[in-house]
């Protein structure tokens, strides 16, 4: 069975919940789950599981969150080749740059070897039913590409 990492950025607490729908979904699944706010998270943290989860909210000044900055920095140092990705999180199209900061951590990812086993997922504010709908079948595309590799 898959060990997960679900790592996420939340100031409002959208993203945290984000965050605890895929990890319910994930522990379903069968998988190993361990959940994580960035800021009190090592990147290295991601090389002892199979499969990288990120969960971000985007604010409109930066690509990142500034409070996810060092994060970001530290990650494009880690080599996570042959793990499976997945980037989501919570944004309000009330902005331009809707959930940027979710593609700009996909982009890190993809540098730094490991290959995207699901579509980000973005979510208006907090999750609701439809977006709920879609968290668990990104995790479970994430399972499914874990288990087809
Ligand atoms: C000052 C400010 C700037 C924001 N800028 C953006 C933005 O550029 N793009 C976006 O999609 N959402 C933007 N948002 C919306 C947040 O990403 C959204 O509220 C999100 O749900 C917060 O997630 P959290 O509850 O996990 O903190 C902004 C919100 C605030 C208050």
């Amino acid at each position: 069975m898959p060990k997960v990492k679900i790592v996420y950025c939340s100031i409002t607490g959208n993203d945290e919940e984000i965050a605890d729908v895929l990890d319910e979904k994930f522990q379903e699944l069968g998988c190993e789950v361990d959940v994580s706010e960035m800021g009190q998270t090592d990147t290295s943290d991601f090389l002892d599981n199979d499969i990288c989860v990120i969960a971000t909210y985007t604010y409109e000044d930066g690509i990142v969150p500034e409070e996810a900055l060092d994060f970001y920095e530290d990650l494009q140092e880690e080599d996570l080749s042959g793990k499976i990705y997945g980037v989501c999180g919570s944004g309000d199209h009330y902005y331009d740059d809707y959930c940027r900061a979710i593609y700009e951590f996909g982009k890190v990812f993809d540098k730094i070897g490991a290959v995207s086993g699901a579509n980000p997922v973005e979510v208006e504010l907090a999750p609701e039913e439809e977006d709920i709908n879609n968290l668990d079948n990104f995790a479970e595309e994430l399972f499914t590409k874990f288990q087809n590799q």
